[in-house]
């Protein structure tokens, strides 16, 4: 028999630098749906990747001097890495500059464009040249450029439009007949009163500003819109459109795609319109959840106060961190980080009560009874209560687990732990354990307790992909047994008898509150609460715009990220007079320069075209790494780099306060 197919994905993530715990929150939310369903005998298609083109990302390349798929290589395989310590169980990694990728999305585009659906026009827009971005006559803020305050001059652009427009009733109709199709239900609302209803704009689905993206097939100058080419990503990687489409024939429409509340709107406007105009079907479910935020509200973008999650990780598992991230937010709702909350949870929830509960049980086996509890042994009334409430926790973290509210089943969870170290508190097992009479009621006592956390202990595997198989070993069970079975959970007495018990570590040990913020303050630099960033992938054209922290960078360094003097000595750094600067042609961020270094030349080529006008740096002195590796830049070769300190949209080189002969060295 075929089994049931569920198919889950999370965004495909923008390559920023580092990605953080507020990332890992979407991915490690849809891991734990895929585990679950995994669990329940599904046959899960789950789907994560990466979001690489477009214009940020070849302006960060530019500024690195390296290519755009250099740049992004190196950091992809750090969120691949990311993923690995977080324990997710993707089944597909999808690139948007994975060739199959590339190619069907240009089929897409073209099947658009040949049944009138895409269609040329002019783009007439606002267009701050410093930023390359359109703007909207709405959207200008005080008839400047809302991004960086600068003039702005009226263009057209030829560009591809998308009909939106055309859906928009097929929209309306299909999100109020199915009202599972956006959820949480407050953002189902937000999307018909915010955009649908006022009406749809045909949307410009191709730019000619830049060309990093994929090339429109049958127009090479344009390069298809970044979110045309990510949203295709749940399809093109399940083959649609290839020789091998079986997979898509499996596995859409997804059950579910999983999203945070700021990029709703695309994946339940263009996404399905998209859908609708090549005839497929519509994804099942979008759910939008919250963000994790600092306390306050605000979210840092600043380097030093954004929360590691590998830093977390390596000090208190990743079991820990999992069960914080989804424990604490009620998914759908915006919630706060915290290191206090993150180590009261650890302590309380981990340590004291599931931990606790484990070494208890597990030391009074191998006290009273030798390691095997005797299969002579009497019930009394007073384990009823016990039992009922254990066995119905499945049922209702199954019915939690199918509204994605994983902090309310983990929440069904823990009242089956609390009440049974609350069994202990009633039972006395110590008291029973004084008395030989008493032996077959102590043996009915470990045999309950014993049968509860197996219970748990199955219970929390979506969650916790390393504890139970701690507590297996524990507890004389074996993983892939019938007794470590999802369904085996809904009947009681699945321990079985004869099972050895076998004292272990203490799964979740305390941590010293005091002692250990102290130490995460070191790391991050931000008190009790660390900042959590909202990626930095930055706002496109187009983009929904992110609430922004204007804070400056913190400048903190965590332990791990010091350098010593020798890797500080391995930089050549010199001071540089400029003898010439001209504009780089068709690049609007840089500049070339010919800068001397005692009675040397070098060509650099840096990204301030933006900040300084050619004439005004003749004559500075500047600082550069000298024993940078040559690259090329837009075919220009650059031998080293100069220095500037930035902050937000502004920029200031590094120049030495007095006159002193170039060559000398900076150290
Ligand atoms: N590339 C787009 C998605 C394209 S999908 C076709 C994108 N990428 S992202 O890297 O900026 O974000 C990826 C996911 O991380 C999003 O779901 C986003 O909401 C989530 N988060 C980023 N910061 C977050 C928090 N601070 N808290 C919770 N989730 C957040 O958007």
């Amino acid at each position: 028999m075929n089994r049931k197919t569920f198919y889950i994905t999370t965004p495909i993530y923008y390559p920023s630098d580092k990605l953080h715990i507020g990332h890992s929150y979407t991915t490690v939310a849809a891991d734990a749906m895929a585990r679950y369903k995994r669990l329940k005998g599904f046959d899960v298609m789950f789907l994560t990747g990466t979001d690489e083109h477009g214009q940020k990302i070849q302006r960060k390349a530019e500024e690195k001097g390296v290519t755009p798929k250099q740049y992004v290589d190196d950091i992809v395989k750090g969120i691949k890495e990311l993923w690995k310590i977080m324990k997710i169980t993707n089944d597909k990694f999808i690139r948007t500059t994975d060739k199959y990728h590339e190619e069907t999305v240009q089929k897409i585009f073209k099947k658009l464009y040949d049944q009138g659906d895409i269609y040329k026009s002019q783009y007439e827009g606002w267009y701050c040249t410093p930023c390359e971005s359109f703007w909207t006559e709405t959207q200008l803020v005080d008839g400047k450029c809302p991004d960086c305050g600068r003039e702005v001059e009226l263009t057209r652009e030829e560009s591809y439009f998308f009909r939106l427009s055309k859906y928009q009733d097929r929209l309306i109709k299909h999100i109020e007949e199915h009202p599972e199709f956006i959820q949480p239900v407050s953002r189902r609302n937000e999307m018909l009163n915010n955009f649908l209803r006022p009406g749809l704009e045909d949307i410009c689905v191709s730019r000619t500003t830049f060309n990093w993206g994929i090339p429109v097939s049958f127009d090479e100058k344009h390069v298809v819109y970044v979110w045309i080419d990510a949203l295709s990503n749940y399809i093109t990687a399940l083959g649609y459109m290839s020789d091998d489409d079986s997979d898509y024939r499996k596995y859409w429409p997804a059950d579910v795609h999983l999203v945070g509340k700021e990029i709703v709107r695309f994946h339940t406007i263009i996404w399905p319109a998209m859908l609708m105009a090549l005839g497929e079907p519509l994804p099942k479910q979008v759910f939008g959840h919250g963000w994790l935020l600092l306390e306050g509200g605000k979210m840092s973008k600043s380097k030093g106060n954004v929360v590691d999650p590998v830093v977390l990780v390596n000090k208190y598992g990743v079991d820990a961190i999992r069960y914080y991230l989804l424990r604490e937010v009620p998914f759908g709702s915006d919630g706060i980080f915290s290191n206090e909350a993150l180590i009261n949870r650890i302590n309380s929830d981990l340590a004291n009560d599931l931990g606790n509960l484990v070494s208890r049980t597990v030391a009074m086996i191998d006290k009273y009874f030798g390691g095997v509890i005797p299969e002579d042994r009497q019930a009394d009334a007073i384990d009823e209560d016990l039992k009922s409430i254990v066995i119905e926790t499945p049922h209702k973290v199954e019915k939690l687990m199918d509204e994605f509210q994983f902090s309310l089943a983990l929440s069904e969870i823990w009242k089956a732990i609390s009440r049974t170290n609350k069994y202990i508190d009633e039972t006395m097992p110590w008291v029973l354990a004084k008395d030989e009479a008493n032996r077959t009621r102590l043996a009915e006592v470990m045999y309950n307790l014993a049968e509860s956390i197996r219970i748990v202990s199955i219970l929390i595997q979506p969650f916790m992909p390393e504890t139970p198989e701690k507590i297996w070993n524990q507890l004389g069970l074996t993983a892939g047994s019938e007794a470590t079975e999802w369904e085996s959970t809904k009947s009681w007495g699945g321990y079985p008898a004869g099972s050895r018990v076998s004292k272990g570590q203490p799964i979740f040990p305390r941590i010293d509150v005091k002692k250990e913020l102290e130490e995460l303050e070191k790391m991050t630099g931000v008190g009790d609460t660390a900042g959590v960033s909202r990626g930095n992938g930055g706002s496109r054209h187009g983009d929904p715009e992110i609430p922004k922290d204007k804070k400056a960078d913190s400048g903190a360094q965590s332990a791990e990220e010091y350098v010593t003097i020798e890797d500080f000595g391995k930089l050549d750094l010199r001071v540089a007079r400029v003898l010439d600067a001209e504009k780089v042609e068709g690049a609007d961020k840089l500049l070339k320069l010919k800068l001397e270094i005692g009675n040397q030349t070098r060509q650099v080529v840096s990204g301030i075209a933006e900040y300084y006008a050619p004439q005004d740096l003749i004559g500075k002195y500047v600082v550069m790494i000298a024993n940078l590796k040559p690259v090329k830049i837009r075919g220009i070769e650059s031998q080293g780099m100069i220095l500037a300190a930035s902050h937000d949209k502004d920029l200031a080189l590094v120049t030495v306060d007095k006159g002193i002969v170039s060559g000398s060295k900076v150290r």
